[in-house]
């Protein structure tokens, strides 16, 4: 068992859970195994500038990190070191000249696929040696049985269904509520499920409108004249241009709320009904993970040390079948993890009545 002194980084869009990777990466690698940790802010960025944007982590600055959001190191999801600034020029080797001045051996780099894969480059193409930890809310890598951050965001998400329900009964109203999920509706569905949502729209599935129509149709005919829809926001109609109608930013991508004001124009043009659009944004990524996503969080943290005190860089601390493990960063990317529309949790779903329009 060797000492080691890496950098640990953060980046692309925090999660609840960061801070307590953190802590337990620091506790278990400074505080016992006396190693020298070093933070480095904005994701890659804090190595790209002079003087480096770079904290000494010690068990001091990690006290109180357990419970807290967000990340003490900060973030970005616009900093690919490959691919940098408006002119878009490759910055890595300024990242290998600073992990040489700083006396890096390795990188622990916290983050979703986009991050990984910049953590799999680094390594391939500029010789970076690399252990990474999976992060992301929206629970789409496949590599890993869940990622922390996600349950968190679920237990926002149904609570604000659960405040929805008494607002919608009392006035009779189809209410929907967007969540987080671009390309993949696993918040959406668990939301859904755990708070008891009549329709649940995702990317998965592109929803017929007519059969959420008729859903509403349904309850109404039985007395239950208010509806509740989950829509994740990458959902997409079937009927005609799959996002005709819905604002787009500047990647091309649907802007947070368009989904739901999509959908919520179609009802309204179709049936004499009363609808409110709540869009959740990022109140469930932002605030204090639950218990679980701690407990995850701390496993991977002290998975990512066993990694690193074992060389085996170039690995990723999952969870599989309930089991920290480490596998290769190139498998945990490859595939990407969406819902299946034909899966348990769907027919489950399904078979408690709820309609996803398709
Ligand atoms: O992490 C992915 C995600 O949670 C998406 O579901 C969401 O669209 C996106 O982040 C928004 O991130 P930001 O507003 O920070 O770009």
């Amino acid at each position: 068992m060797g000492t080691h002194r890496v950098g640990i980084l953060t980046g692309g869009g925090d999660a609840p859970g960061l801070n307590a990777v953190l802590r337990a990466f620091v506790k278990r690698a400074v505080g016992q195994l006396r190693w020298d940790v070093i933070g480095i802010e904005d994701s890659f960025n804090g190595l790209l500038e002079r003087p480096f944007r770079v904290v000494d982590m010690t068990l001091k600055s990690c006290s109180g990190l357990l419970a807290r959001g967000g990340t003490v190191l900060g973030t970005t999801n616009r900093g690919d070191p490959f691919s940098f600034g408006p002119d878009k020029r490759d910055r890595t080797a300024e990242i290998v000249d600073a992990m040489a001045d700083l006396d890096l051996e390795g990188l622990v780099v916290i983050g979703g696929d986009g991050t990984q894969k910049i953590g799999l480059r680094m390594m391939r193409e500029r010789g970076v040696k690399v252990v990474g930890v999976p992060k992301t809310i929206d629970n789409d890598l496949s590599a890993t049985d869940t990622t922390f951050g996600f349950h968190s965001a679920v237990s926002v998400a149904t609570e604000a269904l659960d405040r929805l329900h008494t607002t919608a009964e009392s006035h009779d109203r189809v209410m929907l509520l967007e969540v987080m999920g671009r390309d993949a509706g696993h918040i959406a569905l668990h939301a859904g499920l755990a708070g008891g949502a009549d329709c649940i729209v995702i990317p998965e599935i592109p929803y017929d409108v007519d059969r959420i129509c008729r859903k509403i149709d349904k309850r109404r005919g039985v007395g239950r004249m208010f509806t509740l829809i989950v829509v994740a926001e990458g959902a997409t109609p079937r009927q005609g241009a799959a996002d005709a109608g819905v604002e787009h930013g500047a990647k091309g991508r649907i802007l947070p709320g368009g989904a739901s004001m999509a959908l919520a124009r179609a009802l309204a043009e179709r049936r004499e009904v009363d609808v409110r659009v709540t869009v959740l944004g990022h109140l469930q990524r932002g605030g204090s993970p639950i218990p679980y996503d701690r407990i995850l969080a701390t496993r991977l943290g002290v998975g990512a040390v066993d990694l690193v005190d074992q060389e085996r860089w170039g690995e990723i601390t999952v969870l599989r079948d309930g089991h920290v493990i480490g596998v290769p960063i190139e498998d945990a990317v490859r595939v990407y993890r969406r819902v299946d529309p034909a899966g348990e949790m769907v027919r489950t779903a399904r078979a408690v009545g709820i309609e996803f329009g398709g």
